[in-house]
């Protein structure tokens, strides 16, 4: 089954060619970070009209790279939420004009099970079950996953989401969006033992996690340099360092909870924030010493992409879900603990 995926939820318009039989075949991306780096942010009604623009030129190119005509798609899945309306709804347009032209299924599929799954389009993929920890620009969550639809959650952010604390991070530190591997890279240079971080909610039990406070004390501590005349690039790149290694130790001691009270030794790390290599570094570490394994999507998949939702879309597919054509999906907010098995997979 050949299955045209389509990612328009966020800032960047991704679609890829997945099938079934041959695995990925092609997949292109348009970052629209350029366009929105001047504003600090993504802007969400720029976002669409971008995606408008964007979306039916890469259709071609994947189909092209891909050596198919629209006429040999099988099905088409697209991005139905959680992003934001106006850009989901591009996509969710698309694929159903292009369904009901085509006369072909399409399904909507939600974006952080295209993130928990990504790892899967890699040649090492994990078996089920495994522990997931999701970290991007919106969600902070940990999962158990027993297979596909199969999600318990763990825990998750009671505030900002991880890539949201780097971004805003980057802000006070005066640098472009998105902030996480400017602020990474910031962080190289600096002194692990000039500052020290809180690494909040790491004292008491249980999997949740808060980045609201670390925020807060980042600000602070910048502010004090800066009364004392001390914020030169030094201190910018030891606060940079201090704030990324509280961030990355809390999720490490979440995730070696998770993975001490699921007893799995399995660890998928996936979306934006999984593409810091000092969090790869250091889970690395932890799985090496409880003989667990890390699994990681490559690094272009890590962020938002087509062949995650193409994946997704085809798996789910293949297991007999379709969507009604013309009822598109288009939503904001999606909680994953919703989604379910397909039903004629084996409980
Ligand atoms: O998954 P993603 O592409 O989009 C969402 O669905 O949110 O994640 C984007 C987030 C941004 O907050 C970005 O700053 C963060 O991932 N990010 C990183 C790194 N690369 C991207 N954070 C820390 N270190 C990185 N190397
Ligand atoms: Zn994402």
């Amino acid at each position: 089954m050949r299955v045209l995926g389509i990612e328009t939820s966020c800032d960047e318009t991704g679609v890829a060619l997945f099938d079934t039989e041959r695995g990925l075949v092609a997949d292109a991306l348009h970052s629209q970070i350029a366009m929105h780096a001047e504003y600090g942010g993504v802007v969400p009604e720029l976002a669409s009209r971008d995606h408008t623009r964007r979306l039916l030129p890469l259709i071609q190119q994947v189909l092209d790279e891909a050596g198919l005509g629209r006429g040999e798609l099988d099905a088409i899945a697209y991005t139905a939420g959680p992003g934001l309306v106006g850009a989901l709804m591009v996509g969710a347009a698309t694929a159903h004009g292009m369904a009901r032209a085509l006369d072909i299924p399409v399904l909507g599929v939600h974006h952080m099970e295209g993130h928990l799954l990504a790892p899967m389009l890699e040649e090492e993929r994990p078996d089920f079950p495994f522990v997931a920890l999701l970290v991007s620009g919106g969600h902070t969550q940990l999962v158990e996953v027993r297979g596909l639809g199969r999600y318990t959650l763990l825990g998750e952010s009671v505030d900002d989401a991880a890539g949201e604390a780097f971004d805003k991070a980057a802000k006070m530190l005066g640098l472009d969006y998105p902030g996480g591997p400017l602020v990474a890279k910031l962080a190289e240079s600096g002194d692990p033992a000039r500052l020290r971080f809180p690494r909040p909610m790491t004292d008491r039990p249980g999997l949740d996690f808060s980045f609201s406070g670390l925020k807060t004390h980042t600000l602070t501590a910048i502010r004090a340099l800066e009364a004392q005349g001390a914020l030169d690039d030094q201190a910018r790149a030891d606060v940079a360092r201090a704030f990324e290694e509280a961030v990355v130790d809390t999720l490490v001691i979440k995730c070696r909870r998770a993975l001490d009270q699921t007893g799995l030794k399995r660890l998928v790390v996936a979306g934006g924030v999984s593409a810091n290599v000092r969090l790869r570094e250091r889970l690395e570490h932890e799985c090496e010493k409880r003989s667990a394994r890390a699994y990681y999507p490559r690094g272009r998949f890590c962020t938002d992409n087509g062949a995650m939702i193409a994946y997704v879309g085809a798996q789910r597919l293949l297991a007999g879900e379709s969507d009604e054509i013309g009822v598109m999906k288009a939503v904001p907010r999606w909680p994953m603990d919703t989604l379910e098995a397909p039903s004629s997979a084996s409980a």
